[in-house]
């Protein structure tokens, strides 16, 4: 396994995804982190992430001294090659402009980690790379040891090895997609210089984790908030394989789910797959909670807290139950225990309330902690749930509470359902619905005239919206074919009685928010 120490690059969850997608089992771990847990972690391999400080300066982080004293090898990327460089007694230098972007390198030498490995060869025979740089600092002169195995024309060391040590270093990022070879470069350190075995599949993960949550939990009963979506859904089926009748799920049906998707996730689990979940009717309760409410954050508030209150009540009722199951993931892991804070953090805090209860007696188990969302669905697919739920677009917490602008009301709530599956529907059909990363459709209180057939029609209004995006951070509208958006628009005009108008949400992100509250 591989330990990787963040420097505070925004790649470095992209160094570790590659890494597991190699079949090689990693984490991350602050630079900061202490020698103990280093030596307890007993990688067969370290590298060092990039990181947005500069060397040159006293303050700045360093690697911690263990990490060159453990005979392993190690591979730093970017400011971890500067780090490197500089604890060997190398030079760095500052330098005013940065380089960013598209670079072409040329391999020197022999290396272990690059030989061999090329886009191009150049008229000399070097070999070359095209490379994604993102880089300020360069380094200027080698540690002793080392030799110079890449250069490029804005860095002319970009890469250095110490084959004795097994010490290598990059100054260009080999995780990102633009960086072609970079896969490559990144398996032949793990499996060739680390000797890392590709053991890190599916099917190993489903036993190990099987495994672990048989010797945690033992013969104790087990609950989880079931919410239909892709992490909750793999805990419920990965928890049923391992401890079967042990658990069971509370499903609160808050009356502001799409279309079906209570019954769905009924069939999915309980018909289909014999899991034990309750069902609770809740649509009362929330239409009740949300009367006269129109403020966003007062709306998400109320939902949030409701849920707490209806899961508190329902885990109560099982007085066996001694653990809580949660669908955490690793991005969530790192998340909270790194200084990021903002809006992703305050969207976590939403979904964690699924039923994290105040003074909570019951214990934790959370069995995706180690694992990227990638990695959950494959593991969902594997564990025999539908690739349609597994591949989903992401849903909020709230629900169609924030997607009915100001009170929501159950008509409203009807005919957005409604809306909101045709387009959905038909995105399915014309194959677009995995060519974009979020699409639904949001409500909007205000009456526009129209006329249908003779009459004059005087009613409500959908917005629909369609986004791409990696990261959910940023996000551009989908530039949709029109005769598709006329389509969903003579669609849920005709079908849906109550609305007369559909309008198409042309706003990026930023300045606009995905959803609309
Ligand atoms: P925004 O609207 O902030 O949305 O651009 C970014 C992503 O987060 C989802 N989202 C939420 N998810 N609870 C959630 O669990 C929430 O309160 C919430 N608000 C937004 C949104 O659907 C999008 O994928």
């Amino acid at each position: 396994k591989i330990l990787i120490l963040d420097f505070g690059s925004q790649y470095t969850q992209l160094i570790a995804r590659r890494i597991r997608e190699i079949g090689v089992y990693c984490e991350i771990y602050s630079c900061e982190c202490s020698d103990d847990e280093i030596r307890q972690f007993a990688p067969n391999g370290i590298i060092l992430s990039g990181g947005p400080e500069t060397v040159t300066r006293g303050e700045t982080p360093r690697a911690p001294k263990i990490v060159f004293e453990q005979g392993i090898p190690v591979l730093g990327i970017c400011y971890g090659m500067q780090t490197m460089t500089e604890q060997m007694g190398g030079k760095v230098e500052a330098s005013a402009h940065r380089e960013f972007g598209y670079a072409q390198i040329r391999a020197r030498g022999h290396s272990r980690l690059l030989s061999d490995i090329e886009d191009h060869t150049s008229a000399e025979g070097y070999g070359l790379l095209d490379v994604w740089m993102s880089h300020g600092d360069r380094v200027v002169e080698l540690p002793e040891g080392f030799m110079l195995i890449a250069s490029s024309d804005g860095a002319p060391i970009a890469g250095i090895a110490n084959e004795d040590k097994a010490f290598y270093g990059l100054q260009f990022h080999p995780e990102v997609t633009h960086t072609k070879q970079g896969g490559r470069i990144l398996k032949r350190f793990v499996i060739e210089v680390c000797g890392c075995e590709a053991l890190w599949t599916s099917s190993n993960i489903i036993e190990e984790s099987v495994q672990a949550v048989r010797e945690q939990v033992g013969s104790d009963q087990v609950v989880l908030g079931l919410s239909g979506g892709v992490d909750s859904s793999v805990v419920a089926a990965l928890l049923h394989k391992a401890i079967g009748d042990q658990l069971t799920c509370v499903f609160v049906d808050t009356g502001l789910l799409r279309l079906h998707e209570g019954d769905q996730v009924m069939a999915t689990f309980a018909e289909h797959m014999g899991v034990r979940v309750i069902r609770i009717d809740a649509e009362q309760r929330y239409l009740e909670a949300l009367a006269g409410v129109t403020d966003p954050e007062a709306k998400r508030k109320i939902i949030g807290n409701l849920f707490v209150e209806i899961f508190d009540e329902e885990a109560g009722k099982l007085t066996d139950a001694k653990w809580l199951a949660q669908g955490t993931i690793y991005p969530d892991v790192i998340e909270s225990a790194g200084s990021k804070s903002g809006k992703a953090h305050l969207i976590k805090s939403h979904h964690n309330v699924g039923g994290l209860p105040e003074n909570m007696t019951l214990k934790l188990v959370e069995p995706l902690r180690e694992l990227f969302k990638d990695e959950v669905r494959k593991l969902g697919l594997e564990l025999g749930l539908p690739a349609d739920m597994i591949h989903r677009h992401p849903f909020p917490g709230p629900g169609l509470g924030v997607r009915i602008l100001g009170e929501v009301k159950k008509d409203y709530a009807d005919l957005l359902r409604q809306a909101d599956a045709i387009f959905i529907e038909e995105l399915y059909r014309h194959d677009l619905y995995d060519k974009v990363s979020q699409a639904f459709a949001v409500f909007l209180p205000v009456k526009s005239v129209g006329v249908m057939g003779d009459g004059r029609r005087y009613d409500y209004v959908v917005a629909i919206r369609a986004v791409e995006t990696i990261d959910f951070m940023t996000a551009r509208w989908a530039h949709l074919p029109y005769d598709f958006l006329d389509l969903i628009s003579r669609r849920i005009i005709n079908e849906v009685d109550g609305i007369s108008r559909v309008t198409y949400d042309i706003s990026g992100k930023p300045p606009a928010t995905i959803e609309w509250e």
